[in-house]
């Protein structure tokens, strides 16, 4: 049987503590049969490393490459997160873009195709993860590897118009095709994919069929990644009883609670979000001293100016709304940058009368999916989901909004406050199973059978 070999930015190596975020529960099926995984090792050194360390962790090897200070700044500070980044979320105004970075990017990516060479056996079958990575494919066919490699962008896409304004566009397009299957989290990204394709490309795309590019085929679709959501509800059940679920139980004192649970990040929408709840306060007035927000937002990027200036905002904005509307004996918001675990995040869901995810764009977040998992089906809360996140097209039973509009957010604050017990459950019934539909299984399955055709004979389990 075929070993699936990993490759993405971050590496979630154990003996530094790594928490399981979203791609390493996502992958759990796969490590059952024995993958390799390859990427940086979040460390900076004198020179870019050639080969990568080894650490073996059971079934799962971790591969992982040290990147100089300068090629982190180009790579990972620069085209990654100042130009990709912000394009692919509709923020083309906050793009910073170089020459040098871009070549920082190909060259951060050589270097990770050598040592992943190095490494490879004849039938692996690469799985390239995100938006670091677009040009790997293109660096491991330049030397010489004949290995099935797919790519699965975790970040929206955008059409044409804005994929536009990046000056190697083409390029990178272009090198997206040299993979052998290109997964997006949502159609709407698909549909953008096929807009650039056919804008910079000429390239019509038949409804559901491969592409042809180049004399080869390749695979383009829409896979949804999600949760073990009967995993993460048993999970959350047991974690009320945590010691951190009764600290912030018995600290909201019977309030109504709502929960944000974000990295710090302009894609998150996290200003209006603030702002919204300011407004709540102030139109709804029966909410005063009755409803306590806590906002979880982790730091994140800091080395990237934008994020520094957001991180700014928000401690000018939460500060404003706590001293306006804050008594001597109730604070309204509760705003922190540090990350709170998994565990006992799945706690804090299941406390919340409303999950509150607004980004301004997202590729799926997987936050919508965890904040339904994690309810009680007897007294369920309220999920606000924006519409131009990856999960809005499968959860419609949410309170769907626009997250650009400050004022339809308080309105839907309010609502899910006030939303009557009988409304709450059919909403999170439905919910519930769409997110047992769509699971983190399903992903791997659907995403290894499109690489694979089907015939290598890996047993993913559906569920
Ligand atoms: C998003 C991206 C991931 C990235 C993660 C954390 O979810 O899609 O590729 O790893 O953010 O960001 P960081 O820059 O810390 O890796």
């Amino acid at each position: 049987m075929a070993r699936v070999v990993i490759v993405s930015n971050r590496v979630p190596l154990p003996s530094k503590g790594a928490k399981a975020g979203g791609l390493t529960v996502a992958l759990k099926d796969v490590f059952k049969q024995g993958a390799l995984w390859l990427g940086w090792s979040g460390e900076i050194a004198a020179e870019t490393a050639t080969s990568a360390k080894l650490h073996n962790s059971g079934k799962l090897d971790f591969a992982t490459i040290d990147l100089s200070e300068d090629d982190y700044r180009r790579f990972y500070v620069g085209f990654a997160n100042s130009v990709l980044w912000p394009l692919l979320h509709f923020q083309p105004g906050l793009l910073e873009f170089d020459r040098e970075d871009f070549e920082g990017y190909l060259a951060v990516n050589s270097t990770y195709a050598k040592a992943l060479a190095e490494l490879l056996r004849p039938d692996d079958l690469i799985w390239v993860h995100d938006y670091h990575l677009i040009p790997l494919a293109d660096a491991l066919r330049a030397l010489g590897v004949k290995n099935r490699i797919g790519f699965f962008l975790h970040v929206p896409f955008v059409p044409a118009s804005v994929f536009g304004v990046l000056p190697s566009a083409e390029k990178l397009l272009r090198m997206m095709l040299t993979y052998d299957v290109v997964g997006f989290q949502a159609r709407q990204h698909l549909h953008d994919f096929e807009d650039c394709l056919l804008s910079f490309l000429n390239i019509a795309r038949q409804s559901g069929e491969p592409i042809s590019y180049e004399g080869r085929s390749v695979v383009v679709d829409a896979i949804p990644i999600g949760i073990d959501s009967r995993g993460f509800a048993r999970q959350a059940k047991k974690a009320v009883q945590s010691r951190a679920a009764h600290r912030l139980f018995e600290s909201i004192e019977g309030h109504a609670f709502m929960i944000g649970v974000d990295r710090l990040d302009y894609s998150k929408g996290l200003p209006n979000r603030f702002e919204a709840f300011g407004y709540l306060l102030d139109r709804f007035p029966e909410h005063r001293m009755h409803v306590t927000y806590l906002q979880i937002a982790a730091r994140s990027r800091e080395d990237v100016a934008e994020y520094q200036r957001l991180k700014r905002e928000l401690d000018r904005l939460s500060g404003d709304i706590n001293g306006r509307y804050a008594d001597f004996d109730w604070q309204p918001l509760r705003y922190m940058t540090r990350a709170v675990s998994r565990a006992s995040l799945a706690g804090f869901h299941r406390q919340a009368r409303v999950g509150i995810v607004t980004p301004l764009r997202d590729g799926m977040n997987l936050v919508a999916k965890e904040y339904i998992a994690a309810q009680d089906p007897e007294d369920p809360g309220v999920l606000i989901l924006s519409r131009f996140a990856g999960a809005a097209e499968e959860l419609t039973e949410a309170i769907i909004i626009n997250p650009y509009d400050p004022e339809e957010i308080t309105e839907a604050m309010h609502e899910a406050l006030v939303m009557p017990l009988d409304e709450r459950k059919d909403r999170q019934e439905k919910l519930f199973e769409k997110i047992c539909q769509t699971t983190a299984i399903t992903y791997c399955r659907d995403f290894i059978n499109a690489l694979t055709g089907g015939t290598n004979g890996h047993s993913l389990t559906s569920q």
